[in-house]
């Protein structure tokens, strides 16, 4: 088998649907799925999904992109949409500056503890709402090298599409699930051996070098909302809490650059 290139003229073939206006929200509930979808924009992002085993559902590409598509798909029974460069802008509502999107299938989401082991660096992300720090959080962990994100139930979702665009496409190679409470989660952090270290501005907070001196094996480090920060259920689940001080007055770092130095520090 191999993809087959539909050429459409017009916007009626019902599997054009995934491309039509939808939000993210609504394509995690995309009929015909047992997950939902997500939409990897670009060739480099539908590569990367694809090495991480996420199937897609369909492709639609301008014409000078169907090639590197049919050669991404491989002998994968595919359909790939082209056509005037109009109509998908009338379709998906914008200008495929990247050439191509490809609705994806949600893949399932691993356990905790099966990301937990073998992990010495976790990332946990605490009701983190903007998905461009989310994306730059996990293009970070790549980056640096952490071994899995856990995300809170109010944490915004790492395959949203600016997600995946700002992570370039490190989101679908990361590993990542979602956490439940506090109080599984603290409980599964302790039957791993992990040392929960919250990253906050508290007064009585060890310095980032001096916890990096002495860093546990090891270590889940959480960070917090971009306003609120960290929760107090966090703050009290801790083992420990580490600050970056900061200079000039300066209340704060980004949650994104929070997670950069921190990592790196811990590297
Ligand atoms: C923009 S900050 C939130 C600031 C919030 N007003 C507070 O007091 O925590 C978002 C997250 O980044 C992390 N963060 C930012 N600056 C930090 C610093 N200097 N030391 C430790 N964590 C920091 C914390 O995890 C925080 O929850």
């Amino acid at each position: 088998m191999t993809p087959s290139v539909i050429e459409i003229t017009s916007l009626d073939d019902p599997r054009l649907a995934d491309y039509a206006h939808l939000t993210d929200v609504a394509l995690k509930k995309a009929r015909g799925t047992e997950h939902g979808l997500y939409i990897a924009e670009s060739l480099l992002v539908l590569q990367r999904a694809l090495s991480a085993g996420h199937e897609p559902r369909s492709v639609l590409a301008l014409g000078a992109s169907v090639g590197g598509a049919i050669a991404a798909l491989g002998d994968r029974d595919v359909p790939v949409f082209s056509g005037p460069g109009e109509l998908l802008e009338e379709l998906t509502g914008y200008v495929l500056h990247r050439g191509l999107i490809a609705a994806m299938h949600r893949p399932a989401l691993p356990t905790v503890s099966a990301l937990l082991e073998g992990a010495s660096r976790v990332v946990i992300l605490e009701n983190v709402a903007d998905p461009t720090n989310v994306g730059a959080i996990f293009r970070s962990v790549g980056a640096i090298g952490a071994d899995a994100v856990l995300v809170t139930p109010r944490c915004s979702d790492p395959f949203y599409r600016r997600s995946i665009r700002v992570s370039m496409g490190t989101v679908l190679q990361v590993p990542w699930t979602r956490l439940g409470d506090w109080a599984s989660t603290r409980a599964l952090l302790t039957a791993s051996g992990f040392h929960l270290a919250a990253l906050a501005l508290t007064p009585d907070a060890v310095s980032l070098r001096e916890f990096a001196a002495t860093a546990p094996q090891r270590v889940a480090l959480v960070l917090g909302a971009e306003g609120e920060g960290l929760t107090e259920e966090a703050i009290a689940a801790a083992d420990s809490v580490v600050r970056i001080p900061m200079a000039h007055g300066i209340d704060s770092l980004n949650v994104a650059a929070t997670a950069a130095v921190a990592m790196y520090a811990l590297a």
